[in-house]
Order: C-alpha cells, then sequence, then structure tokens
C-alpha cells in the first residue's frame, strides 16, 4: 500500500473544517497524514484542536515580518519542510503572494462559502442575501494567484429561505462545508482528482463544471 496523502493545514480561526477532516480520517474515511497545522494567528482554536490530535504545529506572526512578501515566503519554507503533498486552506484569512504559491499549483486547496465565481473575497453570506439569491453554496478550488479565483473541484449547494439572515445562513451552509471538504480530499488522496494544463481531471476525465457534493459523495 502507498504511504498516506501527506497534508498540511492552513487556518485561521476556530477550524471546524479541520475538526470535520479529523473526524472523517477517525470514522476511517480519509487515509491520510496530518503533517502540519499552521496559523497566523497565535491564538486561534485551530492550534489546540491540532494539538489535541497531536498534529505538529507553527504559528507565524505577521507582525514579526516587515514585507507581507517576506512573510509568505517563510510561511511556505517551513511547510514546505513538513513535505506535504497537498496543503489545505481551512479558513485562511490571508491573500497570499502569487510568487509563493506557485510551487504549489495543483497541490493547494481552498474552502470558500459561496457558490464561485460569485462573490470572492469577504461576507459571502450578506452579498447572496442583498443580491436577492435563492441558492447558496460552498465551494473547494484549487489556488491559484488570483484570489477565490483557481479551478473550483466541487461545490454543495442550498435554498435560501424566506427569512434568513448572514448568520443563520452561514450555520446552514457549515456542516455542508464539513461534508464537502473531507469528500475532496478523500478523493485527491484515491488519485481520483488532479489538477493537468488543460483544468481539472476526475477519474482521468476533464471535468466541464464543478463537482456536486451529495450526502457526502462527489457527483458530477
Ligand atoms: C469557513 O466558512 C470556510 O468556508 C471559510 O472560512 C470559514 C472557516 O471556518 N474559508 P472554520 O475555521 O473551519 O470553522
Amino acid at each position: 500500500m502507498s504511504s498516506p496523502l501527506r497534508i498540511a493545514v492552513l487556518a485561521s480561526g476556530r477550524g471546524s473544517n479541520f475538526a470535520a477532516l479529523l473526524a472523517a480520517r477517525e470514522r476511517g474515511e480519509l487515509p491520510v497524514q496530518f503533517v502540519l497545522v499552521a496559523s497566523d494567528k497565535p491564538d486561534a482554536a485551530v492550534l489546540a484542536l491540532a494539538r489535541t490530535a497531536s498534529v505538529p504545529t507553527l504559528v507565524l506572526n505577521p507582525r514579526d515580518y516587515a514585507e507581507r512578501r517576506d512573510y509568505d515566503f517563510a510561511l511556505f519554507d517551513r511547510i514546505a519542510a513538513s513535505k506535504p503533498d497537498l496543503i489545505v486552506l481551512a479558513g485562511f484569512m490571508r491573500i497570499i503572494d502569487g510568487d509563493a504559491l506557485k510551487p504549489w499549483a495543483g497541490k493547494m486547496i481552498n474552502i470558500h462559502p459561496s457558490l464561485l465565481p460569485k462573490y470572492r473575497g469577504m461576507h459571502t453570506h450578506r452579498r447572496a442575501l442583498k443580491a436577492g439569491d435563492t441558492e447558496h453554496g460552498a465551494s473547494v478550488h484549487y489556488v491559484t494567484a488570483e484570489l477565490d479565483g483557481g479551478p473550483v473541484i466541487a461545490q454543495s449547494t442550498l435554498p435560501i429561505e424566506a427569512g434568513d439572515s448572514e448568520d443563520a445562513l452561514a450555520a446552514k451552509l457549515l456542516p455542508l462545508e464539513h461534508r464537502l471538504l473531507p469528500s475532496v480530499v478523500a478523493c485527491i488522496a484515491a488519485d481520483r482528482l488532479a489538477l493537468g494544463d488543460q483544468g481539472i481531471t476526475f477519474d482521468g476525465e476533464l471535468l466541464r463544471k464543478p463537482l456536486r457534493c451529495v450526502d457526502g459523495k462527489l457527483v458530477r
């Protein structure tokens, strides 16, 4: 058997998506090894989750670096030292320098709480409500230099109901995120997904539109 996919997670906050990955691994659904959890926030709750699960942690505080670019290169040098096969951005709230990302093309994914290409950036729930959308969702995409702009692998959707507030929508979406992200990581670990020159392939076939995550399974 080949060795498990080595994963580094970058997160700035509470880490519920990382917790979902850990839980999927516990259930035997995700044959991966978490080699690092890195954060830009020294008191991020995700770090405590990692320590409890005996996953190595790294905190680099942007305040200790004169330039954004210096920070990004230092961070990715340290991440590279843990030899990940895949980097998962799970609520990492910083824009990363495009040159620092280059070596990781096709090896870094991000979860974003909108149906990309709609609503890149912040306040996605608020913006979906304001636009009068009837549907909202989350996307997992490969990371490129363009913020939330890389090729979308898979999405989960939910209807927006009358009376939904920003918080209500975020709360309804989160459990879907917690199924979407492990499903995508599981498919990468199983070598079913890849990013090539032509785009994303799933089971060797080019993806023409994002996969849908239905009951924790990715379907075309
Ligand atoms: C999630 O909504 C994710 O989509 C976004 O940031 C949030 C992170 O939440 N990128 P958590 O820290 O995983 O709980």
